[in-house]
């Protein structure tokens, strides 16, 4: 199978033009394809047509996939799928978490081992205006901003540990006005507060990622909290800097792969009922 590129930004991103994902990918372009990955931190594919179980067998061609903490948003027929919607059943019910990645962050970086990647599959965006879109979703290369960042700034955090918390995130989002129901005990269980190094190596590459994000991250241990949280929001800032960004104007049939342990996300949330978003996520976790 061939295949062209394209970048998407200077720091991060690559589309790949001329493959067609509801086939099974041979194992040579796989190969390439996971080349490709590890090299851009995402990768954009346009103009799909997959069935739920295609997006399902794709995904797992980078590894089991994860069945997310909530598991009221996921596809009951194929709970390996996430559902990120603001579209409501007949009922008035969410059908997919409404307000997903509102602040940037990593995918399942609460937890121990966080998720090597994610698909996000785009069923249903928002028309867009002209030229104006609704519904982004913005990705930053930690790479990038690590490799940017000074020699004395790298030096001062080489051996911080920070607190990534699921918990605190929920709080943090409900005290902003979100609707979402505090999380169950057993899904505090699931979810407990975990501790990562700031600069990660990034497990496949070894490339050092600067892992924390605004969701997430909490405090920097063996810190003064004044210390920490200025610490923290200095580092979170530098993060998410034009230079390492690629903002992505969706449309229906895109599919992006990226990579939790190299890039951090956020959804653009300028969009409202009757405009309709409707995304499937798939979830690949580290092993
Ligand atoms: C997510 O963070 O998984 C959702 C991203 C998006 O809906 O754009």
């Amino acid at each position: 199978m061939s295949f062209k590129t394209r970048p998407l930004a200077s720091t991060i991103g690559m589309e790949v033009v001329g493959l067609d994902l509801s086939e099974p990918l041979d194992d040579a372009t796989l190969a390439e394809v996971k080349t490709l990955f590890n090299n851009n931190g995402i990768l954009l594919f346009r103009d799909q047509d997959l069935t739920e179980e295609q997006h399902i067998a794709l995904s797992r061609r980078f590894g089991p996939l994860q069945s997310h903490v909530l598991k009221s948003y996921l596809k009951s027929d194929h709970p390996e799928i996430l559902v990120v919607s603001n579209i409501l059943d007949d009922q008035g019910r969410p059908i997919g978490i409404g307000d997903a990645g509102q602040l940037w962050h990593s995918d399942t970086s609460y937890i121990a081992e966080p998720c090597h990647c994610s698909l996000l599959y785009a069923r249903e965006i928002p028309k867009p205006d002209g030229d104006r879109t609704y519904g982004d979703t913005a990705f930053a290369s930690l790479i990038a901003a690590f490799e940017a960042l000074s020699p004395d700034i790298q030096a001062k955090i080489a051996d911080k540990r920070a607190v990534h918390s699921y918990e605190a995130y929920y709080v943090r989002r409900q005290k902003e006005g979100s609707k979402r129901p505090s999380l169950t005990k057993e899904q505090q269980k699931e979810a407990p507060d975990v501790i990562h190094p700031v600069v990660r190596p990034h497990p496949i590459t070894g490339r050092k990622a600067l892992f924390v994000n605004e969701s997430y991250s909490v405090r920097v241990l063996d810190m003064e909290p004044a210390e920490s949280e200025a610490l923290l929001n200095e580092l979170i800032a530098f993060g998410i800097s034009d230079r390492f960004v690629y903002r992505h104007k969706w449309r229906k049939g895109d599919l992006i792969l990226w990579d939790n342990w190299a890039t951090q996300h956020l959804a653009i949330a300028d969009y409202t009922l009757p405009q309709r978003r409707l995304m499937h996520r798939t979830t690949v976790l580290a092993r």
